[in-house]
């Protein structure tokens, strides 16, 4: 019997092209794992009228940890019964953090010396996805509770304390303060009582250009979850962009890992897409279920084909996501 069981859910787009690869890479790697196929996302709500079927709870539920590609969410007006996939599963499963490491890597037009990681408060905030429509006029709630944001907190601390102990709490309580003010003061409740960590705060909007300008200044940063949504692919986009960030979807019970990228209509199908982004959030899961050493082999041969080469086209090569995955599986060896 496997070591480990863990779901696969491929999704829409290119989520079919970047979780066989990250599974290549996995079998190479010699992961002890025994997979379970599982289906979710507007692909399968186009085919059966729900975007997650039961098999895919049961799935989620039933293994050690899932390894999700993307769902697609159609802009605009939503058809009748669709929801977010992922949304909804990191809702459902009460996966609170939303953990996104952005790291320097081989690659061209990188930032040097970039190690931070942004904690985004998952289940909240504007994407209860609670809107409606009087007239000419559009409302969308947001929901900030205390329970949810000492949870991020103190996550958050806990995260800082194992590195280098300093936290930047990102917030908007300047304009909202009754919502931003409860997310960010409940935080520095928790955090003066953790001996030893440095915490800062910051408003949003400086935050995106401190980013810009000097993003080596950060460790752990916090925030509610569409900043959380938006300065995460800023961040990425330091680093190399969004076909090498990852990202893991952690509760008190299971976990999610996935790329920060979407299903990227745009390319989708036709085999150009990057895998790294996926790969390394595979890496995320490994560490989370204790295989770190496993961790560690494929973090290091993705970095050394990321510098030697081959490169997939987002960072400046030619070759498609195969030949990527082979050079991957190939560094490992
Ligand atoms: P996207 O992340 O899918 O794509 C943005 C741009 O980055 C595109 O030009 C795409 O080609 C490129 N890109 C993304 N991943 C790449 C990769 N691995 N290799 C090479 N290039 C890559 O975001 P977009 O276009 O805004 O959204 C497309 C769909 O994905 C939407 O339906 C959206 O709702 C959904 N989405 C789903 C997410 C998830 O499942 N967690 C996250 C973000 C978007
Ligand atoms: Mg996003």
């Amino acid at each position: 019997m496997a070591k480990y069981r863990i779901c696969l859910i491929e999704g829409d787009g290119i989520g079919h092209e970047v979780i066989p690869s990250t599974r290549r890479v996995l079998d190479a790697a010699g992961f002890d794992a025994e997979y379970v196929l599982a289906e979710a996302g507007y692909e399968y709500f186009l085919d059966h009228g729900t975007s997650v079927p039961q098999a895919t709870y049961d799935a989620v539920e039933s293994t050690d940890a899932t390894l999700f590609g993307a769902a697609t969410s159609p802009s605009g007006e939503k058809p009748a019964g669709f929801f977010g996939a992922i949304r909804h599963l990191r809702q459902k499963y009460g996966l609170y953090a939303n953990v996104r490491p952005t790291r320097t890597r081989p690659v061209p037009h990188s930032y040097e010396n970039v190690d931070l990681v942004i904690v985004r408060e998952n289940t909240q905030g504007l994407y209860v996805e609670q809107e409606r429509l009087y007239g000419d006029t559009a409302i969308a709630d947001t929901v900030i509770t205390r329970g949810a944001s000492e949870r991020i907190g103190k996550f958050a601390a806990d995260l800082a304390m194992k590195r280098s102990k300093r936290l930047t709490v990102v917030h908007k309580s300047n304009v909202l303060p009754v919502t931003q003010g409860l997310f960010m003061n409940t935080i520095l409740n928790h955090t003066k009582t953790v001996e030893g960590l440095n915490t800062s705060t910051m408003i949003v909007d400086n935050a995106a250009m401190q980013l810009v300008r000097n993003p080596q200044q950060f460790d752990v940063m916090v925030m509610t979850n569409m900043f959380g949504d938006i300065l995460s692919d800023l961040a990425a986009g330091l680093v190399g962009g969004l076909g090498i960030a990852a990202s893991g979807n952690v509760g008190d019970k299971f976990g999610i890992f996935e790329s920060v990228h979407g299903s990227a209509p745009d390319i989708a199908g036709q085999g150009i897409s990057n895998p790294t982004a996926s790969i390394l959030a595979a890496v995320l899961m490994l560490d989370h279920l204790g295989d770190h050493e496993t961790a560690r082999r494929v973090d290091s041969a993705v970095n050394r084909v990321l510098a030697e080469g081959p490169r997939t086209r987002d960072l400046g090569g030619t070759v498609g996501n195969k030949e990527f995955t082979d050079a991957v599986i190939k560094a490992l060896a």
